[in-house]
């Protein structure tokens, strides 16, 4: 049983407070004080972090957070409002999050608006649509070149990226640095992302609603790059990007074909780096698929 309040002088009452939010995935406070998120008043998940944080773009309207049908027997939520329960009532408060097809499509016509990484980035920063948004400090988009041959695409930002606000720069970034580095590739070499664009609480996998209403932009982002190879990076990004099922083991080292707005793009699967740094034996496979990379882009320079 978690207090509701702590005396800042209760050491065991903190204690069994911090044991708690650890049990729920929390691994790090993200700003100097919390963010009570029971107390956003009438802000869906998203809406309020995007008002907050992106004071720049007041002027534009925010990206349409699509509202649930509403319910037959209640009058309809404001847009972007949560019902306040009566008061004294108890139940817990339902946010009416978006239905992934709803939100999917919002997102996609969204994203088709954005001609350039930029505008996309700043749809992104408006977009309301994905409820990982609420928990995340930042969104991650990607880091490297906008227009580079090679594209990387990872599972899901974690903590340090959160912290950074870019893709890959933790541990397992750094590991996949050097691979590319064997390989004669430098961060300027490359674009660098993932399947959603902000950290799901805890380092989970993103769920299958998640990664389809951050896909229209995924697409969008892939079209504007246009990249002559993408490497998915473990067995979550392969299957949110190229529908594998079955597992990376089996999948990785063989070339798939992804199409995006009528371009056909080579993609090859490999094993995640996160997974590299618990299982050494693997980089052997890694490294042959990174040659087959390597050799890809040779051939296909200058087409
Ligand atoms: N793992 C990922 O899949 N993506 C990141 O950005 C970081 C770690």
């Amino acid at each position: 049983m978690v207090p509701a309040m702590i005396d800042a002088e209760d050491r065991p009452g903190m204690a069994t407070l911090l044991a708690w939010w650890r049990e729920m995935g929390v691994d790090g406070a993200l700003d100097e004080s919390g963010t009570d998120w029971l107390a956003r008043e009438g802000a869906v998940p998203g809406q309020a972090f995007a008002l907050q944080k992106v004071e720049p773009q007041k002027a534009e309207p925010p990206v349409a957070s699509p509202r649930p049908a509403p319910a037959a027997q209640r009058s309809a939520p404001a847009p972007g409002r949560f019902d306040a329960p009566p008061a004294g009532d108890t139940a817990p408060r339902r946010f009416p999050t978006a239905p992934p097809d709803a939100a999917a499509l919002s997102a996609r016509q969204a994203a088709r608006g954005a001609a350039t990484l930029d505008a996309l980035r700043a749809v992104l920063e408006r977009f309301d649509g994905c409820a990982l948004k609420a928990t995340a400090k930042s969104l991650c988009f990607y880091r490297g070149r906008p227009d580079a041959r090679l594209m990387i695409v990872g599972e899901a930002p974690g903590r340090e990226e959160d912290l950074a606000g870019k893709p890959f720069v933790g541990r397992a970034g750094q590991l996949l640095d050097k691979m590319l580095a064997a390989i004669g590739l430098g961060e300027d070499d490359v674009h660098i992302t993932n399947v959603v664009y902000w950290r799901p609480p805890g380092n989970r996998t993103p769920t299958p609603q998640e990664v389809q209403v951050c896909r229209p932009f995924l697409e969008r982002q892939i079209e504007l790059v246009a990249p002559d190879v993408i490497m998915t990076l473990g067995g979550p990004a392969a299957t949110a990007l190229l529908g594998i099922e079955g597992g990376i083991m089996r999948a990785r080292g063989r070339w798939r074909e992804l199409e995006v707005a009528g371009r056909k793009v080579p993609a090859m699967p490999t094993l995640h780096p996160a997974y590299l740094l618990r299982t050494p034996i693997g980089k052997r496979l890694a490294w042959r698929d990174l040659l087959a990379i390597q050799e890809r882009l040779l051939g296909s320079r200058g087409k």
